[in-house]
């Protein structure tokens, strides 16, 4: 579930379900006025003072005191944390809570399961005995320890080899059909992926989240890939990464290209600080993955004009990610993967030292192409595009790069100065973002600010310092959304008394969404010089909603107190209730 909707989903319960329908199955009611009587169940008593007010839907014992709304009464009663009593509850009145934490995390491993059967098998099938597959292979010039590393497959040319393994090792057809292993037509399920390579996609946890499938030899399509499941999206993953990480990491830049094959055959060539985009336009999300182990980014797409253009839209991408990008086109080759391939490594890195070209310097060589200086008029036509481009940098950068061009391309310096400045040229050849253009978030409605804002301080403390988690324990409430207890379930999980949290880690534990919150959390949150600050103030806001949120609840006690004629609850309720008020002016 998305964090906008867990709120939500708490609302719909309180709407949905009435605590007198809830409570009558646990406890003996009876009728009495408008509200219920009984004994409660939270202490020993004989008579009842255990009221249930159907109006007002909260309970309340005029003997111990016990009190609140459904949420905290099934809380209570079954011992439960709050997230817990949320998803029983749900799970009652019929609300799905598509992803609640927790339950949401044991189906995905499902998934993750069956994919990753599929890849063994699909191994096994390549590297038992001689087949097509393994001979494409090798004819392509992979060594047998790279296809191993990657955990290349064969997918056999049958209708049901791999449908007919995993049903009998008693996978459910559905899932098979979510995860695109196999089709279906007319009631009948067949392999998806016959007679061809398969590359399975690994997550940088290690999880098999989906495949690629070439075809062995020419043919349509060329290439098949996994559709989008709730275990693959696409546009969160990059193909190689999981082994290509650390590498990025040692070497401090990353390699990033279009295909499987690229990655393969940069990586037996000894470039392991690889990546491919699967073949779709970069994502915002895939650069952010890249930023997490570098900041340096060399794009080396496919030197046809498709690849030409996925390059200027991607340096973009990567740019407003705010890595530091270049890019290449390798020269008289297709891709990366033939060029290596016919003149090695060395001929490679010398490519990337010296081919390779800062993406503003790379779409003003790309423009230079398209118009002839030696015309006045196409001259300034040029100047206008390059404004355009220079418009997009930080003012620092336009300068320099102002300096640099109108030495190379005989431009008055002061012309072009002024051409920037105005804004009156065209924007560019393939529209570099500029910051208005800045994706929005997806969520629309979203929990109320203020808690929100809180839950991330409290996230982005407890990073910094892990004793935090501690405190953390006796404000349940703090977490309000469900990517954000998720995250909190894995500090939990990862934390150690003589430890810190590893961030690394942390990030691993995670699945796409999740760490898609948490690296919002780590750009967007700043916590400032005094963390011990900051974590007072969170606590001291927590205590603060928990006084506010008594004194509505005292309002309605005390009119269900004045309702019942108990005098000694009203009287009680009235001292808590201005107890409340002095702290807060304090
Ligand atoms: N791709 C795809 N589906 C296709 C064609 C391409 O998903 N029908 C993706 C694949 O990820 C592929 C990448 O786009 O690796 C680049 O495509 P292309 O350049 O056509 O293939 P190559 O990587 O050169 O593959 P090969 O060397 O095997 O021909
Ligand atoms: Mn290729």
């Amino acid at each position: 579930m998305t964090q906008q909707n867990y709120q939500s989903v708490i609302d719909e319960i309180k709407s949905r379900c009435s605590i007198v329908d809830i409570i009558s199955p646990l406890v003996q009611l009876k009728r009495a006025g408008t509200n219920y009587k009984g004994i409660c169940p939270f202490h020993n008593e004989k008579t009842p003072s255990f009221v249930v007010s159907e109006a007002k839907q909260i309970f309340t014992c005029f003997g111990c005191g016990a009190s609140g709304d459904v949420i905290e009464f099934v809380k209570r009663y079954h011992n439960l944390t709050f997230p817990e009593a949320v998803e029983r509850l749900a799970l009652q009145c019929g609300i799905s809570i598509p992803e609640s934490y927790g339950e949401q995390g044991k189906k995905k491993e499902g998934y993750y399961e069956i994919n990753r059967q599929a890849a063994r098998y699909y191994y096994s099938a390549f590297s038992g005995k001689t087949n097509p597959g393994l001979t494409y292979m090798i004819g392509r010039g992979i060594e047998p320890s790279v296809l191993k590393a990657f955990g290349i497959g064969y997918a056999d040319d049958s209708w049901d080899s791999l449908s007919g393994e995993l049903t009998g090792r008693g996978f459910e057809r559905n899932m098979l059909l979510e995860l695109g292993l196999v089709s279906e037509k007319n009631g009948r399920i067949y392999d998806k992926f016959r007679s061809r390579v398969i590359f399975p996609i690994i997550n940088t946890r290690g999880k098999v989240i989906g495949f690629g499938g070439r075809i062995i030899g020419d043919g349509e399509p060329k290439y098949l890939n996994s559709q989008e499941s709730i275990i693959f999206q696409k546009k969160y993953n990059l193909f190689g990464l999981n082994l290509t990480r650390s590498e990025i990491q040692k070497e401090g830049y990353a390699v990033l290209v279009e295909g499987y094959m690229d990655v393969i055959s940069l990586y037996q060539h000894g470039i392991r600080n690889v990546a491919a985009s699967l073949g779709t336009a970069l994502t915002q999300q895939q650069a952010r993955l890249l930023k997490r182990y570098t900041e340096k980014v060399v794009l080396c797409y496919d030197s046809d004009n498709a690849g030409i253009e996925a390059a200027l839209r991607g340096s973009d991408v990567l740019r407003k990610e705010g890595l530091d990008v270049r890019v290449l086109n390798v020269p008289q080759e297709k891709d990366p993967d033939e060029y290596i391939k016919k003149n090695g490594r060395e001929a490679f890195l010398a490519l990337i030292s010296k081919k390779a070209l800062p993406d503003v310097e790379y779409k003003i060589a790309l423009l230079k192409k398209q118009y002839d200086l030696s015309d006045t008029t196409q001259s300034i036509k040029f100047l206008q595009k390059i404004s355009g481009i220079l418009r997009t940098l930080t003012p620092v950068e336009a300068d320099l790069y102002i300096g640099k061009i109108s030495g190379e391309y005989r431009i008055s310096e002061g012309a072009l100065r002024r051409e920037v400045q105005s804004g009156a040229g065209e924007i560019d050849l393939s529209g570099p973002v500029r910051p208005e253009a800045h994706e929005k978030p997806e969520e629309t409605a979203k929990p109320d600010g203020s808690s929100l804002s809180l839950e991330r301080m409290l996230l982005r403390l407890i990073l910094l310092r892990s004793e935090y988690l501690e405190g953390l324990r006796e404000y349940p409430e703090a977490i309000i959304t469900a990517r954000g207890m998720r995250i909190l379930t894995v500090f939990r999980d990862m934390f150690t008394e003589d430890s810190d949290l590893e961030l690394e880690a942390v990030r691993d534990a995670l699945d796409e969404e999740e760490l898609e919150y948490l690296e919002e959390i780590l750009r967007e949150v700043q916590v400032g010089e005094k963390d011990e600050e900051a974590y007072a103030d969170c606590i001291a806001k927590l205590q603060e909603r928990r006084l506010e949120k008594r004194k509505k609840e005292i309002i309605d006690l005390l009119s269900l107190a004045e309702e019942t004629g108990n005098q000694s609850q009203l009287d009680n309720l009235m001292k808590e209730y201005m107890m409340i008020q002095q702290m807060q002016k304090r």
